[in-house]
This record gives structure tokens, sequence and C-alpha cells, in this order.
């Protein structure tokens, strides 16, 4: 699985998210260490805080699988990560972010993505 299929697992998975408030639907695809992928899409909700990003979705997929920290190789997403969602990526430690940004293809590390994140 190289990143431009990555990519083409999450423009495809972005057809199954739930946003029916904010018409943008994305979607990613995590590749964990070990070859496998998990996709994620965005799901909203009425009560607009309580949505959840394609990428919490994804990475929590793998994480039910047994995945974690270190475990993960790259993500891709369709949209450019919200700041919540790097520090997600910062924690889990993937080693690259491939991802759509204004007809642009952009391929960051989480700590280019976030320099300096918050660290317990
Ligand atoms: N969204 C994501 O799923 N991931 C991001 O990193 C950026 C934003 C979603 C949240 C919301 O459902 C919609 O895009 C519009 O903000």
């Amino acid at each position: 699985m190289n990143d431009a299929e990555l990519l083409e697992r999450a423009d495809a998975i972005a057809s199954q998210a739930y946003a029916p408030y904010s018409k943008f639907l994305v979607g990613c695809a995590v590749l964990t260490r070990d070859g496998l992928v998990f996709e994620g899409v965005n799901v909203e909700n009425g009560a607009y805080p309580l949505g959840i990003c394609a990428e919490k979705n994804g990475i929590g997929t793998a994480v039910t699988h047994g995945y974690g920290p270190g475990d993960f190789e790259a993500i891709a997403v369709n949209a450019s990560p919200c700041g919540g969602c790097r520090q997600w990526l910062h924690e889990l430690g993937f080693d690259r972010v491939i991802f759509r940004n204004g007809g642009e293809v952009l391929t960051l590390t989480p700590a280019e993505l976030l320099p300096e994140s918050f660290e317990l």
C-alpha cells in the first residue's frame, strides 16, 4: 500500500460520512506498520460540538483492534486535519500524514503539522 493508494482509500470512504450539517464529507485511511488499513469518516450530530472527525473515528477503530502509539505508519485524509486531530496524530506517533488541501496533496509529519505539541 503506497501513499497514493492510501489517499485513494480515504477519498473513496469519504462518501460514507454522515455530514448532513456541514455537507463536508471527510474520509481517512490509517496504515499500521504491519500493513493493515483502517478507515474512518466524520459523523456529525444535531448538537454540533458532539460530531467526530474522520481521523478520530479511523484511529479509534484501529485502537479498538489493538493498535496503539508507535504502531502507525501513515494516515491519509481528504482534507487538512483540524487542530485537535493534529494532537491525536502527534500522540499516536504517525510517521507521516498525507492530505488534500486546496487542490494540493501534502505529506508532512505530525511535528510539522503541530510544532511544540502538548505532551503529558
Ligand atoms: N472534519 C474532519 O472530519 N476532520 C478534520 O480534520 C477537519 C474537519 C469534519 C468535521 C465536520 O464534520 C466537518 O469536517 C466540517 O468541519
